[in-house]
């Protein structure tokens, strides 16, 4: 099959053949119809987020059941299906206790570009390629653990979905389940990317009061607009922490989202949010990147929480039907943040939209 593949850090991604074997058991075969473009992709192609490689990147995929191996019952060929990078087990230690991207059979698929049983499906000329993101969806097909497929209706239009896979599952997530923000909250939103749009969408849904969104695009500042923001800060023009107390009345935020990836942002969270308040940690800052807390006592004393977030804490099973829900009540758009759709033949074209901070988000059209 066709796939998008990344050979070396920093080169260009090119289109060529790999093989992808059949399904085994408890696996699902799909043909990949649409595949967007997120920063964490980026982050391995620029070696800030190491994987092996050569490795065949996306990991927010629409697509249909093409072939399901043995012992699959919940979905069937022909079925339409969101991706999901992160599926439970049901069974492990933190999906027992609803803590589903942490599944220890699943999450380090993330890490290790490999399924659960340290193999990869796809290969070149009998050499390993690595499974990127666990998905690996920048291709024609991919093999996904059963749990790692979500049904969902017939006339759900899969070049819109697919955007449940990622942006929306961790932004909307990060509000609705790590943040459990309430009715009436304020809400600082560090980076209007594809994340950072979503959890926006998030804070809207939750009935924050306020939604304060800062990023240094202006295009971004301004759909951050159509999609709840209540107020846009350029960081390069004025301090957003100093503009949330002054919005908040002096208080800070009772919520902050770094969705930029950037660690000084996460210090920069926890000077905007009240004592009291959560900062949650949603962007992936390269790994050399560290914050740090200089008056630890006044972090202790202000009694505020700092939380990490991945991929929203979903339960995929549960949330992606629930954010097509919303999206059909008109409460989400999901199709107002794909700004662009490119074939897959021009997944670099697209790779440099996200990298120019152009749009939105970028979706790969496949089938
Ligand atoms: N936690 C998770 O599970 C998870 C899931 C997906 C993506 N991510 C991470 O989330 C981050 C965002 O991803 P994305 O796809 O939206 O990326 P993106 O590149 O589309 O968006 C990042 C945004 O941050 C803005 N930005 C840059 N500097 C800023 C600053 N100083 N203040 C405010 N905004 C600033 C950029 O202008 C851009 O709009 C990445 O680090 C990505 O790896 C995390
Ligand atoms: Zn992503
Ligand atoms: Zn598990």
């Amino acid at each position: 099959m066709r796939a998008a593949i990344l050979e070396a850090v920093g080169t260009p991604i090119e289109i060529g053949d790999v093989d992808l074997r059949g399904p085994r058991a408890g696996e699902v075969l799909v043909r990949i119809v649409a595949c967007g473009v997120c920063h964490s992709d980026l982050s391995v192609i620029d070696g800030s987020f190491p994987s092996p490689l050569p490795v065949v990147l996306g990991h927010e995929a629409a697509g249909i059941v093409w072939e399901i191996g043995s012992d699959v019952t919940t979905v069937a060929p022909g079925d339409k299906v969101v991706l999901t990078p992160l599926p439970p087990c049901g069974r492990c230690y933190f999906c027992t206790r609803g803590q589903t991207t942490l599944c220890a059979t699943w999450g380090s698929s993330l890490f290790t570009s490999l399924l659960a049983d340290g193999t990869s499906p796809l290969s070149r000329n009998g050499d390993i390629v690595y499974r990127g993101l666990a998905t690996a969806a920048w291709a024609e097909q991919a093999i996904m653990p059963e749990a790692g497929v979500v049904k969902v209706d017939d006339d759900v239009p899969l070049e819109t979905a697919c955007v449940l896979g990622c942006a929306v599952q961790t932004g909307v997530g990060a509000v609705l389940n790590t943040a459990g923000v309430e009715e009436g909250a304020t809400v600082l939103v560090l980076g209007a990317g594809g994340i950072g749009i979503a959890v926006t969408q998030g804070a809207r849904l939750a009935a924050a009061s306020r939604i304060i969104v800062s990023d240094p695009v202006a295009e971004r500042r301004e759909a951050a607009l159509g999609f709840g923001a209540t107020d846009v800060i350029d960081p390069t023009d004025a301090d957003p922490a100093a503009v949330a107390l002054e919005l908040t009345g002096g208080i800070g935020v009772d919520y902050a989202f770094e969705a930029a990836g950037q660690a000084s942002l996460i210090e920069l969270g926890i000077a905007a949010t009240r004592s009291g308040g959560t900062i949650v940690c949603v962007g992936a800052p390269p790994l050399d990147q560290g914050i740090s807390i200089p008056m630890a006592v006044a972090f202790t004393s202000t009694e505020k929480r700092l939380v990490g977030c991945l991929l929203g804490s979903v339960h995929s099973q549960r949330d992606i039907p629930r954010f097509l829900a919303l999206w059909r009540a008109g409460r989400l758009d999901l199709d107002g943040m794909i700004t662009s759709r490119m074939p897959l033949a021009q997944t670099e074209a697209a790779i440099d939209r996200l990298r120019n901070r152009e749009g939105i988000r970028t979706v790969l059209t496949v089938g």
